[in-house]
């Protein structure tokens, strides 16, 4: 499939004066006209105009940094087959959450099934345990983890229902029996497995309470059983075909290649400024940068943000996510088994998790595995050279694997995500003691700016559900403002309909009331996706 950028000769005209301070859309009278723009082409964005076009709306723009649509969803060619035909893998998103039969939703996530989405089994069972002596079966401290995790999760059923204080995961595990020495490195190597390859933060750095009710969310509404995506097409495929279905070749709707630097908001409008110095007047817009692109100030708000906005952007946090793919001449480790923990003796998170994609049902004789890094081992990675990261990496399969000989790989690479400028980061997390209210400010629109995106999701952050929920939600509400069919706000239909709720000042914790559909708690609305 093709994209063209289509409008640069149109826009080429567009006057671009700074317009510092004015809350009102510029009247140039050359920006392009829209009803509502908007802002980044990922899982948030395209779903969005999705629901606005199934809403009627279809006077929309797109205005996305890079050359493709799919934002996080991104592969790039790696290595080469027997053929010499490069294999395709993803940087970002890899994993797709299957739905429960009980759902009636059929097996495989409902758009894995729609577009023949090809993915594997991911059987997180499926982990050997190694040491620096080699394999080292420690296995039985999976074990121990699971049962504290049971409790744990109790625990923080009960902080989010009676709205008490939420408190940092690693307390909250130690009280429940989980509470691994800090030389015990192999059971620190558990606990990263078991916490920090999901969340890409440590379980300090983590909330008890928001950190356990995702992980029930994501199991309950899909299920816990996760497929690894293969598809030679790459995973933004299914986002491709959705905008497809609205998007037709060459849509002037679809301005690629637009960097947004600067948005211009009021109760009235916003006035979106590009780098290229085109310029886009809407009666709304949705921002879905990620939360990197917002923490880093790369776009300019005029007015400022409020203050609660601003807060919320900086009190969520960013992690980063870093999968390290080798390709070798030959399958060395044993290649039946999907996972490779391993544990150094003195560095928690150094080079832990190898996964192997030379395996039956996923790219067999491919001979590529890959290890992934998260946050401090990840920054760690983008600042050293490719050299000094496979070195390391290198020294660390030798100890895994003494007994054989490994050859250098034919192939290496790894994306550098936080100096990605469309991205910052991989995903973000909530820290330890945060609130639905702090959520709240993070989704709430400022004026007709609304914000969506896997962050601005309660019950999905981090996830590309979480980014479909959020743009779905915000493309619905926003074309039900516009029809005026928020006369009656206590329609049970909409449930919700016109501006978001944020709080001024914060109180820390949330009545378990507001664990609504309000309030972007989307447990409900899988059922509804279709409806509106
Ligand atoms: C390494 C990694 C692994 C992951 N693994 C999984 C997984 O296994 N399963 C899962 O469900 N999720 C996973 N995720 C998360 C998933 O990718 C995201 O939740 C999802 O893609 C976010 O979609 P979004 O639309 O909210 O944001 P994005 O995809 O970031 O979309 C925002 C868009 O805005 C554009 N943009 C940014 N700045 C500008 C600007 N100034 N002007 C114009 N456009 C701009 C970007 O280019 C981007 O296209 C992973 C992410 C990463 C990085
Ligand atoms: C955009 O913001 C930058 C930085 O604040 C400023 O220098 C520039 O003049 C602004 N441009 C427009 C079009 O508002
Ligand atoms: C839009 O409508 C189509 C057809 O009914 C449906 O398949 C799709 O899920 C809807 N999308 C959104 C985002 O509402
Ligand atoms: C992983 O699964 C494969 C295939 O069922 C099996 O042969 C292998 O022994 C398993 N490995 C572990 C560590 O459980
Ligand atoms: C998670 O689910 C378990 C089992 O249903 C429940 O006991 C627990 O309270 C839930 N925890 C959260 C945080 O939702
Ligand atoms: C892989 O390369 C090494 C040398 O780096 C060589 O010893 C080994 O035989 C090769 N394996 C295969 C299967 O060709
Ligand atoms: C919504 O319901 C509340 C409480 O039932 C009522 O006070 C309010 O007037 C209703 N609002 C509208 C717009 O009907």
């Amino acid at each position: 499939m093709h994209w063209y950028l289509s409008l640069v000769a149109a826009l080429a005209g567009c006057l671009v004066e700074p317009v510092v301070g004015v809350p009102h859309p510029t009247q140039q009278g050359t920006c392009k006209k829209t009803k509502v723009a908007i802002l980044g082409g990922g899982v948030a964005g395209i779903t969005a105009a999705q629901a606005l076009t199934n809403a009627s709306v279809h006077d929309f723009a797109i205005l996305e940094y890079r050359d493709t649509l799919g934002g996080r969803a991104w592969h790039k060619p790696f290595g080469k087959d027997k053929d010499g035909k490069p294999y395709v893998i993803e940087m970002g998103a890899n994993w797709d959450w299957e739905i429960q039969e009980e759902r009636k939703i059929r097996s495989g996530s409902w758009w894995a099934q729609k577009y023949g989405l090809k993915t594997h089994y991911s059987n997180y069972d499926n982990v050997s345990t190694y040491n620096k002596d080699g394999y080292s079966d420690y296995s039985h401290l999976l074990d121990l983890y699971e049962d504290a995790y049971d409790i744990a999760s109790q625990n923080a059923g009960e902080i989010l229902t009676q709205n008490l204080q939420d408190q940092n995961a690693k307390s909250g595990l130690a009280l429940a029996g989980w509470n691994p020495k800090s030389t015990d490195m192999e059971a620190q190597a558990v606990d990263w497995w078991s916490w920090d390859f999901e969340d890409a933060y440590s379980p300090l750095e983590s909330s008890l309470a928001f950190g356990c009710a995702g992980d029930n969310l994501t199991s309950n509404y899909f299920s816990d059983h996760d497929n690894f995506v293969l598809d030679q097409r790459g995973f933004n495929m299914i986002f491709k075909k959705m905008a497809s279905t609205f998007l037709r070749k060459n849509d002037p709707r679809l301005h690629l290649n637009t960097q947004v630097t600067n948005i211009t908001y009021s109760d009235d409008g916003v006035t979106v400024h590009n780098k290229d110095g085109s310029c886009v007047e809407a009666d709304y817009a949705i921002v879905t940068f990620s939360l990197g692109v917002l923490q880093n100030d790369a776009v300019k708000f005029s007015p400022k943000l409020p203050d609660w906005k601003q807060e919320a952007i900086q009190k969520f946090t960013m992690g980063t996510y870093t999968k390290i793919f080798f390709q070798f001449n030959e399958t060395f480790w044993p290649s039946e088994t999907q996972y490779h923990l391993y544990a150094d003796p003195v560095t928690r998170g150094w080079y832990p998790i190898w996964q192997s994609l030379s395996t039956t049902g996923f790219l067999p004789e491919s001979n590529i595995i890959f290890v992934t890094v998260t946050n401090e081992f990840a920054y760690r990675a983008e600042r050293q050279t490719d050299e000094e990261t496979k070195k390391e990496a290198m020294e660390v399969l030798r100890k895994m694997f003494p007994e054989k000989h490994i050859p250098e790989p034919t192939a290496f690479m790894y994306p550098r995500w936080t100096q990605e400028p469309w991205a910052y980061g991989s995903y973000s997390n909530w820290p330890p003691a945060t609130s639905l209210e702090m959520h709240q400010n993070l989704r709430a629109n400022a004026g007709r700016l609304w914000f969506a995106g896997e962050a601005t999701s309660p019950t999905f952050f981090g996830f590309l559900h979480g980014a479909y929920f959020e743009g779905l939600d915000a493309g619905r509400q926003i074309a039900a403002v516009m029809q005026n069919r928020c006369v009656n706000a206590n329609s049970t239909k909409l449930r919700e309909c016109g501006p978001r709720k944020h709080y001024e000042t914060l109180h820390g914790t949330s009545p378990y009331s507001d664990y609504t559909m309000l309030n972007g708690w989307a447990v409900d609305s899988f059922i509804d996706t279709n409806t509106d």
